[in-house]
C-alpha cells in the first residue's frame, strides 16, 4: 500500500486545542503511522482564540516536533500548517503575511469556516488565484449546506477549492450524511483525507478505517489518489490537477425516458 497523507491533524504540542504535552504529541505520530501514514500537515489554529499562534509559532514548533521524531525514529515527515478562517479579507491577509501557507510553500491554505455561519469560499478563492495559491476547504464534510448542494461544491472546485474529508467521519457518518458523502466520493469531489486528529484519547489521528470506506466508494485506484498521491503532493507544494467531478449520475429509469 502507498503511504497515506494526513492533510489535517493537530500535532503541535499547546499550541492550540491539540495534543498536550510532547508526550501525546509523539503518541498521536506513533498512532498515525500506525494508520498507514509516512507524512502530516502539523496542524495549528490560526485563530483569535489562539492569540499566541503566528506563522512563525507553528514553524518553529513544527521544526521541534521533527527534530523529536528524528530522536525518537518515528517515520513521519511533518510540514508546518495553519488552520485559517475564512474571511472576506483572506487574500489581503495572504498579502501581508500574517498567514501560513501549507508547508510554508505557498501554494495552498487551509481554510475552515467561521464557526456558526455559512459563507461562500468562491470570492476568496478566486481573489487567492493571481498569487498561485488554492484554498482547501478543512473538513468540508461538516458544512451541511454544501454537502447537500452538490452543484454548490461543484462550482467551488472550479474556483479552485479542493476538498478535504475527516476520515472518521466517513467511517463512521452520522446517518444523514452517508448518501451525500457516497455522492461526492463516487462524482469525484473528494481530493484530501485528513484525519483531524486533536488528542490521544478522542478525535484520534485515525486513517484507515475512512481510506477504507473511500476504496469502497470510489475504487481502489481514485482511493490511493485521495489518500496518498493528491495529499503528499500538497504537503511539498507540489501542483494537483484533480479531473473536474463526474456528472450526477441518472438512474436507468430517467435514462429510459431520455431525460
Ligand atoms: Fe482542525
Amino acid at each position: 500500500m502507498m503511504p497515506l497523507a494526513d492533510t489535517h491533524v493537530h500535532l503541535l504540542a499547546g499550541l492550540d486545542d491539540g495534543p498536550r504535552t510532547d508526550d501525546e504529541a509523539m503518541a498521536m505520530c506513533r498512532m498515525l503511522v500506525a494508520e498507514g501514514a509516512r507524512s502530516a500537515a502539523a496542524t495549528a489554529h490560526l485563530h483569535p482564540e489562539f492569540p499566541e499562534n503566528t506563522p512563525e509559532h507553528i514553524i518553529a514548533a513544527t521544526a521541534r516536533l521533527a527534530e523529536q521524531l528524528r530522536e525518537q525514529q518515528i517515520p513521519l515527515t511533518v510540514t508546518p500548517t495553519a488552520e485559517i478562517v475564512l474571511s472576506d479579507d483572506l487574500a489581503e491577509r495572504w498579502q501581508t503575511g500574517r498567514i501560513l501557507s501549507v508547508g510554508n510553500l505557498n501554494k495552498y491554505l487551509l481554510v475552515e469556516m467561521p464557526h456558526g455561519v455559512f459563507l461562500d469560499y468562491r470570492p476568496a478563492a478566486v481573489a487567492l488565484q493571481p498569487f498561485g495559491i488554492r484554498i482547501i476547504v478543512a473538513h468540508a464534510e461538516r458544512y451541511e449546506p454544501l454537502l447537500n448542494d452538490p452543484a454548490l461544491a461543484v462550482e467551488w472546485i472550479a474556483a479552485g477549492c479542493l476538498m478535504q474529508v475527516t476520515a472518521e467521519a466517513i467511517a463512521d457518518p452520522p446517518g444523514y450524511d452517508e448518501a451525500a458523502m457516497k455522492l461526492w466520493a463516487q462524482r469525484g469531489m473528494i481530493h484530501l483525507l485528513g484525519s483531524d486528529g486533536h488528542r490521544i484519547d478522542r478525535r484520534k489521528p485515525e486513517l484507515q478505517l475512512g481510506y477504507a470506506k473511500l476504496k469502497k466508494w470510489m475504487g481502489a485506484a481514485a482511493a490511493e489518489r485521495v489518500g496518498s498521491i493528491w495529499g503528499t503532493a500538497v504537503l511539498q507544494g507540489l501542483p494537483v490537477q484533480p479531473p473536474a467531478p463526474k456528472p450526477p449520475s441518472t438512474s436507468w429509469f430517467t435514462r429510459l425516458l431520455g431525460a
